[in-house]
């Protein structure tokens, strides 16, 4: 018997706990992944990829689109939430279902059940592409988490403390890595290095992140 026989088997998934409120789980989607990007050319056609400015005037080395109610922009004017495009002022395409889903799942099994995202913040990164340090901090409650996937090409992410100059953890985020981080560990500093080149079976030259957020504030539970 050959072991090539196994070799379309996904790698088991792995689950960390990287600090209170922060779980990564290795390899979580990859078994998935190829049914979750083909909702991507789709999208992308209707909210295309594109390098934003940031309110000092730079172009961002990640390109950008959303998906869900509302989609994260940032231009000459500053960092914020639109449920328009500012390409065309149309709707941001709504959020597939798998997707939703797949945050859901990880949302809850991190601790943060209920989590309802509204947002889909889709990133994709050409080799020498990054992402500064930085918090996220522009949704209306900050307990709520952030969940991430990472697909194709590998990247080192840093994983800092509440304050900027704490010392950043260095992760490996690889392809169907899913990374939540909420609660405790939601006002942590975190970047992405640069891409290195490589070549991967699903995304080609590229490494490809999608980010849940419940952007907007939660409705009151009711009586
Ligand atoms: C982000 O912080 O918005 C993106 C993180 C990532 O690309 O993994
Ligand atoms: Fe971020």
């Amino acid at each position: 018997m050959s072991l090539d026989l196994f070799s379309h088997l996904a790698n088991p998934v792995e689950r960390l706990e990287l600090a209170p409120g922060a779980v990564l789980w290795r390899h979580r989607l990859e078994a998935e992944a190829a049914t979750l990007l083909a909702e991507l050319p789709t999208l992308l056609t209707q909210a295309p990829l594109r390098h934003m400015q940031t309110p000092g005037g730079f172009s961002m080395s990640v390109a950008m689109s959303n998906c869900g109610t509302l989609g994260w922009v940032t231009d000459r004017k500053g960092y914020r939430y639109s449920p328009t495009d500012p390409l065309d002022g149309s709707a941001w395409p709504p959020m597939p279902s798998s997707w939703r889903q797949a945050a859901v799942d990880a949302a809850r099994e991190a601790g943060f059940a209920g989590f309802a995202p509204d947002a889909c913040l889709i990133n994709r990164y050409a080799p020498g592409a990054k992402m500064a340090l930085h918090q996220d901090k522009d949704e209306a409650d900050l307990n709520l988490p952030i969940v991430s996937f990472s697909f194709g090409l590998p990247a080192c992410f840093l994983f800092g403390g509440l304050a900027r100059g704490d010392k950043a953890q260095r992760i490996l985020l690889e392809h169907g890595d899913v990374l939540v981080w909420g609660g405790p560990a939601r006002l942590r500093w975190h970047g992405i290095q640069p891409i290195q080149p490589g070549q991967h079976p699903l995304t080609g030259a590229c490494r490809l992140n999608l980010t849940f957020r419940c952007a907007a504030s939660r409705p009151e539970p009711g009586p």
